[in-house]
């Protein structure tokens, strides 16, 4: 039996105790918020797990073998810093850190303490993209691709007060070198404020790939509607995965050969699910996660040159 602990139960934290708690071989002993509110609320249904608003319940309990921390991202680093150096395996949400030198911070204490360190890329566990990577793998169609372009958008009333490169175009980064299998060489990037947001709440990505492969990524939180669409354009196969729709109508597939056709899913299981199964093997088996430390460093760097070139006025930069 693998013990857990959770820091932060707000929107998304809800989801790990929901996740968490029904996952055969787990146990989520502890779970911590500031806010009273939210903890009274969470324990009237989880009763196996002790609520706290006292971190240090959880970093002195020598039980809990691994931390998830889904507070608000200003805090991961003290609290993943914190669990890091008492020996656990952490799993932090993204964005990790919100700058590149915390990160890499982050990711020599935890090799120094020889422990896990992942991110919640929850999209790399996804079951649609696993399904898509196996295809692009099996029928070499990254040799000839063209692009891929991406949108992930959503019609808040009041954007979130944090920067929409953070929150959304961050799945797209590390989605487009997981799917591509490359590492981009170059960057530009573009982002506004409107409706007098002290954020961007709108981005224009472009990450060049060797070969003059290219992924666009746009990412708004005033869109007129939510979409979670990436289309894969390649001379002889064209694909489109929209996470809004259903499991069987995810991912479209059109070649000159068949007609297009929706592409059967053997799994629909949650994303967020099979991320914390992952984290719990990656305990149990002390392996690296798919999205550990190098996965962490690479997303670090690709934010980092993706704000020299916002503050650029878009300008090219090539990454190293
Ligand atoms: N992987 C994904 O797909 C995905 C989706 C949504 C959100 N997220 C991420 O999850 C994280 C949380 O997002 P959210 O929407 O739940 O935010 P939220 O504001 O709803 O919740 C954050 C919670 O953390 C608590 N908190 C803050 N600092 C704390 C501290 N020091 N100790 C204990 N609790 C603390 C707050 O009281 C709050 O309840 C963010 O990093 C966000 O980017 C990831």
């Amino acid at each position: 039996m693998i013990k857990l602990a959770l820091i932060g139960c707000g929107k998304w934290g809800k989801n790990y105790l929901k996740t968490v708690n029904a996952i055969d071989g787990c146990e989520l002993k502890w779970a911590c918020d500031l806010d009273y509110e939210k903890l009274n609320q969470a324990a009237a249904v989880y009763p196996q797990t002790r609520f706290t608003e006292n971190k240090a319940d959880i970093l002195n309990d020598s039980e809990v073998q691994g931390v998830i921390i889904a507070t608000t991202p200003e805090s991961h680093y003290m609290l993943a810093k914190e669990a890091i150096s008492k020996g656990k395996a952490v799993l932090v949400e993204k964005p990790v850190t919100i700058n590149r030198k915390d990160s890499h911070d982050l990711i020599e204490l935890a090799t120094a303490q020889n422990t896990v360190l992942m991110a919640g890329h929850t999209l790399i566990y996804h079951p649609a993209v696993k399904r898509i990577k196996g295809l692009l793998e099996e029928k070499h169609i990254i040799d000839d691709l063209c692009y891929l372009n991406m949108s992930r958008t959503s019609s808040t009333s009041q954007a979130p007060n944090v920067d929409v490169l953070y929150d959304l175009a961050v799945h797209d980064i590390y989605l487009s070198r997981h799917l591509i299998g490359m590492d981009p060489i170059w960057v530009i990037a573009h982002g506004e404020r409107y409706i007098q947001s002290t954020y961007n709440n709108v981005i224009n990505i472009l990450l060049g790939f060797p070969n003059g492969k290219i992924a666009s990524i746009f990412a708004s939180f005033i869109n007129t509607e939510k979409t979670r669409k990436i289309t894969l354009v390649a001379s002889k196969t064209k694909l489109v995965f929209d996470d809004t729709q259903t499991a069987d109508r995810k991912i479209k597939i059109f070649n000159k050969v068949e007609q297009e056709h929706f592409l059967a899913m053997e799994d629909n299981s949650e994303p967020l699910t099979q991320e914390c199964i992952h984290f719990m093997e990656c305990i149990r088996e002390h392996n690296e996660p798919l999205s550990g430390k190098e996965n962490i460093e690479f997303v670090a760097k690709i934010i980092d040159c993706i704000s020299k070139s916002l503050a650029k006025g878009g300008e090219k930069i090539n990454i190293f």
